[in-house]
């Protein structure tokens, strides 16, 4: 049967809840780490396509979250292994991109994503380290007199939606105020003003860290330092843009590069704006 004719027996539809399950067992089947919790909660902020094969099992999906009116992150493009190479990866695209007309969009592409991507006139714009190990403990970084770490409550939305979107030029408030939920928050408190943040969340096989944004390397450090230290002995995750200064230092503390993956964008280079500055990201699929 040639693509053509096959793709017309393939269909495709709105993701809805009752598909997470489905979404992660391809994820599974790639040896990626999303728990169904993981889906979930990409789901809770965001929206997706499924694809079918003839007989209604979902062989494909794509995800993405929109941040603000012009801005949007995809991500969990997954075409089941024996459904390869037939065009359906490219047709979920297609979709994903009329669903999001005029707004630039942003993702972390896996080596075999990377092809398709750039046929679909994405540019890179750098590259994404992924770190992980069981966390050793840390000792806490020390701050200049009157910085400190505080917990991040409900009462500070409006502040770490600013520093988010200072850091890399998109309104991400929907994705924090989901985290101000579900996960912990630290904020660095510069004589009473919001010079960073880190969140830590469960994901994947342990914990991961982020986002960090702060308008220090040290102030990302220490609040990094912090969260590991807090959960000495557990699996720790970070994905870090390559070039944010942290790799040296991460090295050092044992959260070593497992792998990395390309960030591209359809306007080919990263949003970012003034002196807030991106350290680790909430995840790949979000940015
Ligand atoms: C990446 C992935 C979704 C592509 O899905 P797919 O259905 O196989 O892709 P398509 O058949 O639609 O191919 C689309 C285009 O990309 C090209 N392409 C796809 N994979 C390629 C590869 N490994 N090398 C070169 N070109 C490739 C195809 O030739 C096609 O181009 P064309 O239309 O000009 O012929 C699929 O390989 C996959 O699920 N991989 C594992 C998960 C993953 O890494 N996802 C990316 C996450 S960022």
């Amino acid at each position: 049967m040639t693509d053509a004719a096959l793709l017309t027996r393939i269909e495709t539809r709105p993701m809805h809840e009752a598909d997470l399950e489905a979404g992660y067992a391809l994820s599974k089947a790639l040896s990626w780490p999303h728990r169904l919790e993981d889906w979930q909660f990409m789901f809770s902020v965001g929206e997706g396509r499924v694809a079918l094969n003839p007989t209604g099992e979902i062989i494909g999906t794509i995800m993405w979250w929109r941040y603000g009116e012009g801005h949007a992150s995809l991500g969990m493009v997954i075409v089941a292994d024996a459904w390869q190479g037939h065009g359906i990866g490219k047709r979920l695209m297609v979709e994903a991109r009329n669903a999001l007309p005029g707004v630039v969009i942003h993702l972390n592409a896996t080596p075999t994503g990377v092809p398709l991507y750039e046929k679909m006139g994405f540019r890179p714009c750098g590259i994404v380290e992924q770190r992980q190990s069981n966390a050793a403990a840390q000792p806490l970084i020390a701050l200049p007199v009157g910085v400190r770490l505080r917990p991040a409550g409900q009462n500070d939305l409006e502040a770490i939606v600013a520093c988010d979107t200072q850091a890399c030029g998109m309104n991400r408030r929907r994705l924090i105020m989901a985290l101000l939920s579900l996960a912990k928050g630290v904020i660095v408190d510069d004589g009473g003003k919001v010079a960073g943040y880190a969140f830590c969340r469960k994901f994947g096989w342990g914990m991961v860290v982020g986002p960090v944004m702060a308008t220090r390397t040290d102030y990302a450090a220490a609040m990094i330092a912090y969260w590991i230290g807090s959960h000495a002995g557990q699996f720790m995750r970070l994905d870090i843009p390559q070039d944010c200064g942290l790799s040296h230092w991460l090295d050092e503390i044992g959260l070593l590069r497992v792998d990395a993956v390309a960030a591209m964008s359809t306007s080919g280079g990263n949003a970012d704006v003034g002196p807030m500055q991106r350290f680790a990201l909430c995840s790949q699929a979000f940015g």
